[in-house]
């Protein structure tokens, strides 16, 4: 009988994923538990992108893309939108050696001109640094709306009708994917999610058409290599169908 459990097998880094994004939620719900101020769980946070970054990097996977801050995460307190930048711009200038040590590409997608201008000076010196690095991509949403990003991309192509530089005949799938932020990307084949919510939060729609999705329990403060290992190898045992029928069950050539 064939197992459900993962556990007792190892993971095969020839299917691994290409490209891995994860929705960190849960860092609030984490210092709530703990009696302590949501910027805590925040800081913890930073902790566990710092641990899964590395792992990935280790495992072998081509791509990470981290879900940091929403559009709609400006809505948010003030003194708590301050300590994400805070935070972010700590983490990116701490970790920009070890990233160019590790080979690790990074990339930003979402509104960077949104971003503190010293934050926005910290992040281009970062992807300054490490864009030669070859290895893995570790992509950074930040100020990330997708409905933002399929907007925007509407009006660039609107604007190049209107230059003549396009005609409407010229707009398909791959036209409006690369006016995406995600443009020269590969969709993520795998989207992970923490803290048990069972929603996107205006994440990747376009790019989420055929990406397998898992949901954890645990919150993105406690989220550890072991269970990222575990959950790589559920997505390996998935059959990703893309609308057609299974290679397995099709006899019929
Ligand atoms: C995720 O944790 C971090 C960001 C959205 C910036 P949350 O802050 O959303 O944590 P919960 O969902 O309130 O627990
Ligand atoms: C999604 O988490 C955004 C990030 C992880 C950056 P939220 O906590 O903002 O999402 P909702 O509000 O629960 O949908
Ligand atoms: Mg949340």
């Amino acid at each position: 009988m064939k197992s459900n459990s993962t556990q007792d097998l190892p993971l095969d880094p020839e299917t691994l994923p290409f490209h891995v994004a994860i929705i960190m939620d849960g860092n609030g719900r984490w210092a709530k538990k703990r009696l302590m101020n949501r910027v805590k769980g925040h800081e913890q946070g930073t902790q566990t992108v710092r641990s899964i970054v590395t792992a990935a990097r280790e495992l072998g996977i081509g791509m990470i893309t981290l879900y940091a801050f929403s559009t709609e995460n400006w809505a948010r307190p003030k003194l708590e939108v301050k300590a994400l930048m805070m935070l972010l711009k700590k983490f990116i200038i701490s970790e920009r050696e070890e990233f160019s040590k590790n080979q690790i590409r990074v990339n930003i997608i979402g509104q960077k001109h949104r971003l503190p201008l010293d934050v926005q000076k910290e992040v281009d010196i970062t992807l300054a640094l490490t864009k030669n690095n070859d290895k893995m991509v570790l992509n950074l949403a930040l100020s990330y709306g997708s409905r933002e990003e399929i907007a925007n991309a509407v009006k660039q192509i609107a604007q190049k009708i209107e230059s003549k530089e396009l005609d409407s005949k010229d707009i398909t799938q791959d036209l409006i994917s690369d006016h995406l932020y995600t443009k020269t990307m590969p969709d993520p084949d795998l989207i992970i999610r923490t803290s048990g919510e069972y929603r996107l939060s205006n994440f990747m729609l376009w790019q989420a058409a055929y990406s397998e999705i898992y949901i954890c329990d645990t919150l993105w403060p406690d989220f550890s290599k072991d269970e990222f290992i575990e959950i790589l190898k559920n997505y390996q045992k998935r059959d990703r169908r893309f609308g057609k029928v299974s290679c397995s069950t099709s006899n019929d050539g």
